[in-house]
């Protein structure tokens, strides 16, 4: 190996502990160390939405086991362990839909955007609600901090009542 190269695994391995010191790593994401929930995918329903505008997406809420019930029985704040997933796919229309309509008029999920989640914790995430925040783009978290820091500075427009989350349960 030459110097050079010893130098720059050095660095490397520098980097790699230092990001594991910190409890950070590529699948969790920026200042909240939120990761893609196991089995999310299997959840249940809480509703849907359709975006405009540059977003141009459809998304299903998704929610864990405690998070159906807290929304069944309306319980707010949501209990701590509370997880909430947005799935997002692009907003398009079906040509091989509109095929057996009289005039287009089918619109269906496309490729997968991104995900996020929403996780109670009312220690860990104090400062913020008691909620943390990830956006995941083919399974891996979004590096950036300035996207992290929107999450919660839009959420906490809501009224206190509502304790940061938009969707409602569709029955
Ligand atoms: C400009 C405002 C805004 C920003 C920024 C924003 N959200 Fe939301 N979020 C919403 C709205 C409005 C909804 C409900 C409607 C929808 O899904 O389109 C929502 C829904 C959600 C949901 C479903 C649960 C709920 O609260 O309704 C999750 C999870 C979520 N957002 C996570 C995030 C994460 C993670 C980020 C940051 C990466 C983020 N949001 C950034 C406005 C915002």
């Amino acid at each position: 190996m030459s110097r050079l190269q010893v130098l720059t695994s050095a660095i490397a391995v520098a980097s790699l502990s230092s990001v594991a010191a910190s409890g950070l790593t590529s699948d969790s994401s920026p200042v909240y160390g939120v990761k893609l929930p196991d089995g999310y995918r299997d959840w249940r329903v809480i509703t849907v939405a359709h975006e405009a505008g540059k977003n141009n997406d459809i998304r299903a809420v998704l929610g864990n086991d405690i998070a159906i019930k807290a929304f069944r029985d309306g319980t707010r704040p949501f209990p701590d362990g509370t997880i909430i997933a947005r799935l997002a796919y692009v907003y398009e229309s079906s040509a091989e839909n509109d095929k057996v309509f009289p005039a287009p008029q089918s619109f269906v999920a496309g490729k997968p955007t991104n995900v996020q989640i929403s996780i109670k914790d009312s220690k860990k995430y104090a400062n913020t609600g008691g909620w943390g925040y990830g956006q995941f783009e083919n399974g891996v978290a979004n590096p950036s901090e300035p996207l992290i820091k929107t999450c919660f500075a839009c959420h906490a427009k809501l009224d206190a009542s509502k304790d940061f989350v938009f969707s409602h349960y569709s029955p």
